[in-house]
């Protein structure tokens, strides 16, 4: 591969300038800049990617490498401790652990896993480090079997706490598949868009996109030309986002407000449900993921959004949502700790503590405060989550049923990656009495 020059996603020029080992040294930097600066991994990897020209199989290659080390640090630690009784430095740990995930985990061919590796460290590391890889190679069926009989947090790489209260509410064996499953790469999959074109017309023109077995309207995205998705013939995202939208069921005409609808994929998929026809107010705080809705909605062909921006845990409501309320519907898809969606976030279980839960309760519980007062006498409100965890879904539903006598619970609905095969996902339909 042709060297490369990199910058850093800070604009200077990267102390190693020039790149010769390609997606194994973007990876590389991704760690350290990961553990350095405590950024959010996409965030890093997409960072370092703007500033290479990468091809799309080096890119493929650089984010299995990065993704992978960050799905099974407690694992390639466990193999580090095993191989050096010593301290190891946090930057000859970075490499190392580069290495043994190729080694054990990609089953990269041995040659290439040493000296690769090898030749990505400074020259004063690289004898401890190839007598460490050549010892792992020596002992592999040794340290494969070490791992085997580890307990679940080093085997899977989970921080306890999460496998504990997973153990508890899933029983044991759901949260071992449940953490299997986090470790897995998350395939990507795209709704058609009907608003903009018929589904076998879809299948015609994009003959090697593949549907999705029991969601007819959904493809896997990697079988899609980028055109498809600049045409706004389909929206990436998966099919538990639209638990939601069924349970909110909208009808043609209504009028809707989506509390929390940054970036739109719940928006889009709710006015394909209408045919365009009605008002949805699509309100979210954050003006820059607003920005990306707008575009969004523009693309997919959606007509009836009105966009507002607004903070619900801030005082008056927004003149632009109430000049719309009451509403028929409304749908709240509220921020929360994401568990759900782990695979997706590689780096949220070394990021979540045992308090984030409750806050994120509190902040949820804020936000339906602000909206029950816009909903209609008979009115529909769905509280949703990506989160798996009872005290941001069942929680939150029993709080607020417990201090507002006009709501009743009509529906709940959960997908549970270890049973459905999707993303995690919540949805409760809550009705106002007359
Ligand atoms: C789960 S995401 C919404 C995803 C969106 N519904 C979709 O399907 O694409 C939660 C959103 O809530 C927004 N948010 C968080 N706290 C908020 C608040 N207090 N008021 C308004 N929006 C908020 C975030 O900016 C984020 O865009």
């Amino acid at each position: 591969m042709a060297p490369r020059e990199i910058r850093s996603p800070w604009g200077h020029k990267s102390g190693k300038a020039v790149l010769s080992h390609g997606a194994r040294q973007i990876a590389l930097t991704a760690l350290r800049l990961w553990r350095k600066q405590k950024r959010f991994a996409d965030s890093v990897i997409s960072g370092l990617f703007a500033n290479t020209n990468f091809t799309s199989s080096d890119r493929a290659f650089a984010l299995e490498l990065f993704y992978g080390v960050l799905r099974n640090l407690t694992l390639l630690d466990f193999w580090i401790g095993c191989l050096r009784a010593s301290r190891v430095e946090n930057g000859l740990r970075d490499i190392l652990r580069l290495g043994l995930y190729q080694l054990f985990l990609l089953k990269t061919a041995e040659h290439a896993a040493v000296y690769e590796t090898v030749s990505l460290a400074p020259k004063r590391q690289q004898p401890v480090i190839n007598a460490m890889l050549r010892a792992a190679t020596r002992q592999r069926s040794d340290l494969l079997a070490r791992a085997e009989a580890q307990p679940s947090f080093v085997r899977t790489s989970h921080p306890q706490f999460l496998i504990e209260r997973w153990q508890q509410h899933f029983g044991a064996e759901h949260a071992e598949k449940l953490c299997e499953w986090n470790n897995l790469a998350a395939p990507v999959y795209a709704r058609i868009n009907l608003l903009r074109i018929e589904r076998t017309e879809f299948l015609r023109i994009y003959p090697k996109s593949r549907p999705v077995p029991d969601n007819p309207t959904f493809v896997e995205a990697g079988s899609l030309p980028s055109d498809a998705l600049k045409r706004g013939h389909c929206y990436i995202q998966d099919p538990s986002t639209t638990v939601a939208c069924h349970v909110l069921d909208p009808k043609p005409g209504q009028k809707i407000l989506d509390a929390c609808a940054a970036p739109g994929g719940k928006t889009g998929y709710v006015a394909q449900l209408m045919e365009n026809l009605g008002t949805i107010v699509a309100c979210d705080r954050d003006h820059e993921r607003l920005q990306v809705l707008k575009e969004n909605m523009t693309r997919l062909g959606v007509s009836i959004a009105q966009i507002a921006q607004h903070d619900w845990s801030r005082g008056d409501v927004a003149s632009a949502i109430t000049a719309s309320a009451p509403f028929d519907h409304i749908l709240l898809d509220a921020p929360c700790t994401n568990t759900g969606v782990m695979r997706r976030r590689v780096d949220l279980k070394w990021r979540l503590r045992r308090t984030n839960f409750d806050h994120m309760q509190q902040r949820q519980l804020e936000i339906i405060r602000g909206l029950i007062p816009l909903l209609k006498p008979k009115g529909t409100l769905v509280y949703s989550t990506c989160s798996l965890e009872p005290e941001e879904n069942e929680e939150v539903v029993r709080r607020i049923l417990a201090e507002t006598p006009d709501l009743r619970l009509e529906a709940e609905r959960n997908s549970l990656p270890f049973r459905e095969g999707l993303d995690g996902a919540y949805a409760a339909k809550l009705s106002r009495s007359a």
